[in-house]
C-alpha cells in the first residue's frame, strides 16, 4: 500500500515537472513572492542614470547579448577567473557595460527577498527601466527566467551579429533566435542610444578597398569626423568612443532611421538596412513615424526576452550575479578555481 502510493506520488511529480517547466513567463511573476522586486530594480537603474545616463545604452545591449548567447539566462554575467566566459569574448569586452548596475539591483533585491529573484529578470527589467528613462515609452516584462549555469566565450561571435554584417547575415542571424527580418530593423533602431569604440567601424574609414580609403555609403563629412576622433589601428582596448545616433544620442527615438536615410549609419550592419527593399521601406516607415517604431520596439522587445529562457524548476536563482551558486552543476567557467564538478578552462 505505501509503496504504492509513493510509486503513485512520485508519477504525479514525473508528469507534472514537465508542466511546471513548460510554464511561460508571466507578467507580475513575483507579485506574491517579492511585491517589490520591479520597483528596486528601477530604483536601481534609475539612481545609475543619475550618475552615467551611458548605463542605459549599456543595460539595453546587456540584455540584448544575455539573450543571443544561451537565451535570456543572464549567463553574460557570469565572471569567470580565467578569462573564459562570455563577457570576455572580443565583442563584449570591453564594450559592455552596466555590470555593477545589475549588481546593485540583485543587492537591493536579496536584501528583501533573498533566493527568489533570477538575475535574468532582473536584466530583462533593468532593459526595460533604461527604456523609460531614455524615451517615451513603458512596457510590461513577462518575468520568471532563470539563470543558467554556463559560459563560454565560444559562444559568443557565432551567435552575435558583427557591424560587418551584410543585410543577409543579420536577417540569418536574428532569424536563427526566431525573429523576423522586420523585428531585426526593429530592434536595430537600439542604435539611437548608446556609444561605440572605433574598432567597430574602422574599416569603413580607413583602407576601406584599395582603390577607396572610405565606405562610399557613408557621409564623407562624417567619415572625415570620425577619423579625426578615431587614428589608424585604435585598439579595442582604447578608451576613445562616439555617439551611435548623432542626432539625438542621448534619446530613445526614431532619429536613427532619419540618420540612416542621411548615410549616418555608424556600422556598416547600420547602412545595410538600405541595401534591401524590405527593410528600407521599414527605415523610411520608421523614420517618419515615431509612435509605429515605438510600439514595435517594445514587443520585439518583449519577444527577444523570450528567447530560450529557463523556466520552471530548470536553471537556479543566482545568489550573485557573477558566480553560479555553490554545489551547482556542470559550468565551462570556475568560480572558485578548484574543481568541483567543474570543467574549468
Ligand atoms: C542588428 C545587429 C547588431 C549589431 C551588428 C550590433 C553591434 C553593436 C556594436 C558593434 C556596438 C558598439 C560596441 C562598442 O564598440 O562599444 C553596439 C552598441 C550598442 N548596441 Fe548593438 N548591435 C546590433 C543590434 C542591437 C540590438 C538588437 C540591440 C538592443 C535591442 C542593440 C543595442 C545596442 C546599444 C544600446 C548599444 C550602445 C551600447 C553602449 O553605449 O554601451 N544592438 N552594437
Ligand atoms: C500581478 O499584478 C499585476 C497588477 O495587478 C497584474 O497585472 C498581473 O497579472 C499579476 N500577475 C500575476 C502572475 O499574478
Ligand atoms: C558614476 O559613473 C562613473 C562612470 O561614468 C563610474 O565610474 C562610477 O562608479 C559611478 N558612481 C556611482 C556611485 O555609481
Ligand atoms: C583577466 O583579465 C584581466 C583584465 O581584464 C587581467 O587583469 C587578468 O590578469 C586576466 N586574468 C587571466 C587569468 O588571464
Ligand atoms: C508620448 O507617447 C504618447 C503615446 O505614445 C504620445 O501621445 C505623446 O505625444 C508622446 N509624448 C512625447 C513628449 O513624445
Ligand atoms: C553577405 O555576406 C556573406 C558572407 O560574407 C556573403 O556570402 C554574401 O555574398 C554577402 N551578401 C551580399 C548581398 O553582399
Ligand atoms: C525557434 O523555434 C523553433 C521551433 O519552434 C525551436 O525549436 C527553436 O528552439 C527556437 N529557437 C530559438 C533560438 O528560440
Ligand atoms: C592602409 O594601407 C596603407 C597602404 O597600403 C598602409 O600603409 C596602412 O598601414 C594601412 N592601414 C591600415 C589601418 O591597415
Ligand atoms: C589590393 O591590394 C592588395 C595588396 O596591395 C592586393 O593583393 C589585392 O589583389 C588588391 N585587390 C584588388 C581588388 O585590387
Ligand atoms: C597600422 O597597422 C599597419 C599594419 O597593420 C602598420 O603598417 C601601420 O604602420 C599602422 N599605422 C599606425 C598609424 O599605427
Ligand atoms: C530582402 O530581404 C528580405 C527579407 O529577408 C528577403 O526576403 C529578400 O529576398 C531580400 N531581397 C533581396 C533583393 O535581397
Ligand atoms: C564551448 O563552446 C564551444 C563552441 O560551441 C564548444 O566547442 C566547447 O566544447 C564549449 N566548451 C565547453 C567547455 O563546454
Amino acid at each position: 500500500m505505501a509503496l504504492a502510493m509513493k510509486l503513485f506520488s512520485l508519477l504525479l511529480l514525473l508528469t507534472l515537472i514537465p508542466l511546471i517547466n513548460a510554464a511561460g513567463l508571466k507578467v507580475g511573476f513575483y507579485n506574491k513572492t517579492c511585491a517589490s522586486a520591479e520597483s528596486l530594480v528601477q530604483q536601481a537603474v534609475a539612481a545609475a542614470f543619475a550618475n552615467d545616463s551611458g548605463v542605459a545604452a549599456g543595460l539595453i545591449r546587456l540584455h540584448f547579448h544575455d539573450c543571443f548567447v544561451r537565451g535570456c539566462d543572464a549567463s553574460v554575467l557570469l565572471d569567470s577567473p580565467t578569462n573564459q566566459s562570455e563577457k570576455d569574448a572580443i565583442p563584449n569586452n570591453p564594450s559592455l557595460r552596466g555590470f555593477e548596475v545589475v549588481d546593485a539591483a540583485k543587492a537591493a533585491v536579496e536584501a528583501q527577498c533573498p533566493n527568489v529573484v533570477s538575475c535574468a529578470d532582473i536584466l530583462a527589467f533593468a532593459a526595460r527601466d533604461s527604456v523609460a528613462l531614455t524615451g517615451n515609452v513603458t512596457y510590461q516584462v513577462p518575468s520568471g527566467r532563470r539563470d543558467g549555469s554556463v559560459s563560454n566565450i565560444s559562444e559568443v561571435i557565432p551567435n552575435l551579429p558583427g557591424p560587418s554584417f551584410n543585410a543577409t547575415q543579420l536577417v540569418d542571424n536574428f532569424a536563427s533566435k526566431n525573429l523576423t527580418a522586420a523585428e531585426m530593423v526593429v530592434l536595430s533602431g537600439a542604435h539611437t542610444l548608446g556609444r561605440s569604440h572605433c574598432s567597430s567601424f574602422l574599416a569603413r574609414i580607413y583602407n576601406f578597398t584599395n582603390t577607396t580609403q572610405v565606405d562610399p555609403t557613408l557621409s564623407e563629412a562624417y567619415a572625415s569626423l570620425l577619423q579625426t576622433r578615431c587614428p589608424q589601428n585604435t585598439s579595442r582596448f582604447s578608451p576613445i568612443t562616439t555617439a551611435m545616433d548623432l542626432i539625438t544620442p542621448t534619446l530613445l527615438d526614431n532619429k536613427y532611421y532619419v540618420g540612416l536615410e542621411l548615410s549616418l549609419g555608424l556600422f556598416t550592419s547600420d547602412q545595410a538596412l538600405l541595401t534591401n527593399s524590405t527593410l528600407s521601406s521599414l527605415v523610411t516607415k520608421f523614420a517618419k513615424h515615431q509612435e509605429d517604431w515605438e510600439k514595435r520596439f517594445i514587443k520585439a522587445m518583449v519577444k527577444m526576452g523570450k528567447i530560450e529562457v529557463l523556466t520552471g524548476t530548470q536553471g537556479e536563482i543566482r545568489a550573485n550575479c557573477r558566480v553560479v551558486n555553490s554545489g551547482s552543476t556542470t559550468t565551462t567557467i570556475s568560480t572558485t578555481g578548484s574543481s568541483d564538478g567543474v570543467a574549468s578552462y
